[in-house]
């Protein structure tokens, strides 16, 4: 069993501490927050991702958390970076936090191995070579093994991943990095470390644009009268294409595919190539996440002084992250508009980043005296959304639903309008309001 220490406490550094620890290695974590550590080390998990907090609590004995460089490192055989890495102002991939690590690593001896877990740009590794060899530390190995997982289900993808991707500078390395992994059944494909790098980000390119493409197909489908859920079944069966993500919605977020794209837009360009196709995707899901904003319109007209209910949050269910969540494009354009905002998450804590908005506990009480319910992200706690109860606490019982989580035919039959995504909606009826009610007194949070 092996010594690892990880830098970055995040999502993507605790899942995989938390895992290492659970193959049976001996983990540290670093990280700069100062209450982020004091917290796990009184137990207290800083995110929410299903599963972590058992893991962690499992296998406590083997994990240890701490601010100090030096003691992440000490008898290190493999020093993990999971530091975030955010886009710039020009869309290039901020580095500074991974900088910041290679630059604070101490003189070590032996022959551990940095690996990059941090989704960086083609060529970061050869440059941090570079580094490591001009600061005297050439005994230090250096890989690439990017992170898969998703929010939501990362342990589970941790421990049972598609594959494992590893690129070394020298196969030695690779097959250590290989062998740490032991106890996981997945192919490993071994590259080079710019082959790697670019693994990561075609990867998540090429999901952004199965999204896009769905989604775009959606479009179409409302201006022709199909279905667009029947359509990806359709689709999804032919094996060379797949059934995963050709669900239709309001876009894509979070911390990952937003800044993804532009970080491999801008290395595309900054290295002379126009990825045409890739700025088609982006615009896509930019567009996708107003077309809300026109269903609105199509019930309601003007949406000055009209009451919006918001549902779910998060970029996606089964995560708190908020990071570039279409939530908060909707929101926001929604306020712009004259909207009055009213929104429930059952975990995401959006207090601080939706100025404006009134935060309520429940899916009940967002919705008393809306003119609208908008399915922004399908917690299975919505399901039940089209029940009398919520059609009565509605001033008006529509419901734009964002993920295409409920059958429409139910929710028409409850006596809701209901637009999805590329299905067929109802009618511009301008159902009759239900009696006059206003929105119940809570607390902003
Ligand atoms: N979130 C995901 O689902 C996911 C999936 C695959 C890949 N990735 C990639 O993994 C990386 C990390 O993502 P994340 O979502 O875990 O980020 P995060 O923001 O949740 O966590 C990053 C952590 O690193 C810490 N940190 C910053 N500087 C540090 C330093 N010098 N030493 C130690 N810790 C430091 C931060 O305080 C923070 O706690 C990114 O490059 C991301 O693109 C993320």
């Amino acid at each position: 069993m092996s010594r690892v220490a990880i830098f970055g406490a995040g999502y993507v550094g605790l899942v995989t501490g938390a895992c290492f620890a659970e193959l049976g290695h001996t983990v540290a974590i670093r990280d700069v927050i100062a209450s982020k550590i004091d917290g796990l080390r009184a137990g207290k998990v800083p995110i929410f991702e299903p599963g972590l907090d058992e893991l962690l609590e499992r296998n406590a004995e083997r994990l240890t958390f701490t601010l100090d460089v030096a003691e992440a490192i000490d008898g290190a055989e493999f020093v993990y970076i999971a530091v975030d890495t955010p886009p710039t102002y020009s869309g290039d991939a901020d580095l500074s936090r991974v900088w910041t690590v290679i630059d604070e690593l101490p003189q070590v001896g032996g022959d551990p191995i940095l690996v990059m877990k941090s989704t960086v740009p083609v060529g970061t590794g050869e440059k941090v070579r570079h580094a490591l060899d001009t600061r005297g530390l050439e005994h230090v190995g250096y890989a690439s093994n990017p992170e898969f997982t998703a929010e939501g289900t990362a342990v589970r993808d941790f421990l049972h991943p598609d594959r494992i991707v590893v690129g070394a500078f020298d196969p030695a390395d690779g097959d250590r990095v290989e062998q740490l992994h032991k106890g996981i059944d997945a192919p490993v494909v071994r590259a080079d470390v710019s082959s790697s790098e670019m693994v990561k980000l075609a990867s998540n390119a090429f999901l952004m644009t199965r999204i896009s493409f769905i989604n775009e197909i959606a479009n179409v489908c409302e201006a022709v009268g199909a279905d667009v859920t029947q359509v990806a079944k359709g689709i999804g069966l032919d094996h060379r294409l797949g059934p995963h993500f050709l669900r239709a919605g309001i876009g894509y977020g979070g911390s990952c595919f937003p800044k993804d794209s532009l970080a491999l837009k801008q290395l595309a360009s900054n290295s002379g190539y126009h990825f045409q196709l890739l700025n088609a995707v982006i615009e896509v899901n930019e567009l996708q996440k107003r077309r809300v904003i026109n269903k609105l319109k199509k019930h309601l007209g003007s949406l000055r002084g009209k009451t919006v209910a918001l549902l779910g949050l998060a970029f996606k269910p089964n995560t708190d992250d908020m990071r570039e969540a279409p939530s908060i494009v909707l929101a926001s354009r929604l306020l712009a508009e004259g909207a009055e905002v009213r929104a429930w998450d059952p975990v995401a804590d959006a207090s601080d980043i939706l100025q404006g908005v009134t935060f309520c506990d429940s899916p009940l009480e967002t919705v008393t005296g809306a003119d609208a319910a908008v399915i922004v992200t399908e917690w299975p706690q919505l399901r039940e959304l089209a029940t009398a109860e919520t059609r009565e606490a509605m001033r008006r019982a529509i419901i734009v639903d964002g993920r295409n989580l409920l059958d429409p035919d139910e929710v028409r039959a409850a006596g809701f309008a209901y637009e999805g995504i590329g299905r067929p909606t109802t009618a511009f009826s301008a159902l009759p309001e239900t009696p006059e009610r206003e929105p119940s007194q809570e607390s902003q949070r």
